[in-house]
């Protein structure tokens, strides 16, 4: 299976959104990386920890951001954040996840990549108007 990698095409221009993007398509790809085998099942939990608690932190900083903006598309965004948490904690507690977490990973990578194009892209744009708009 071909492993989803980062791409320029993702980036938002805005570092320490981008950053933390980054680091949770690194976290995914350790799972992508583990497949055609049964990971230890203490590693695997503990890899979900890390991206359970990494995305949490993440999508706090985003959501921060939009309070502070009044943006107008908070709920739909955060309705998508709280699929991937709600994913993660459900596969989490699967009794075979160490055997599917490549699937997984895979299924959670898409998902970022959409949720950037879609959701983080268009929070972009607001940001960038409303920078604009002080600069007058
Ligand atoms: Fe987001």
């Amino acid at each position: 299976m071909e492993i989803i990698k980062w791409s320029e095409k993702y980036s938002l221009g805005i570092d320490e959104i981008d950053n933390d993007h980054k680091e949770l398509i690194k976290l995914l790809e350790t799972l992508q990386e583990s497949y055609d085998t049964c990971l230890d099942k203490e590693t695997t939990l503990e890899m979900f920890n890390k991206l359970e608690d990494y995305a949490a932190k993440h999508f706090s900083l985003e959501e921060s951001i939009m309070d502070d903006l009044k943006y107008p598309f908070k709920s739909g965004h955060v309705r998508d954040h709280t699929y991937f948490a709600t994913m993660v904690k459900k596969w989490r507690n699967d009794e075979k996840i160490e055997c599917k977490s490549q699937k997984l990973s895979q299924f959670l990578t898409e998902w970022l990549f959409e949720h950037i194009l879609h959701h983080d892209m268009k929070l972009r744009d607001h940001i960038k108007q409303e920078n604009h708009k002080t600069d007058e």
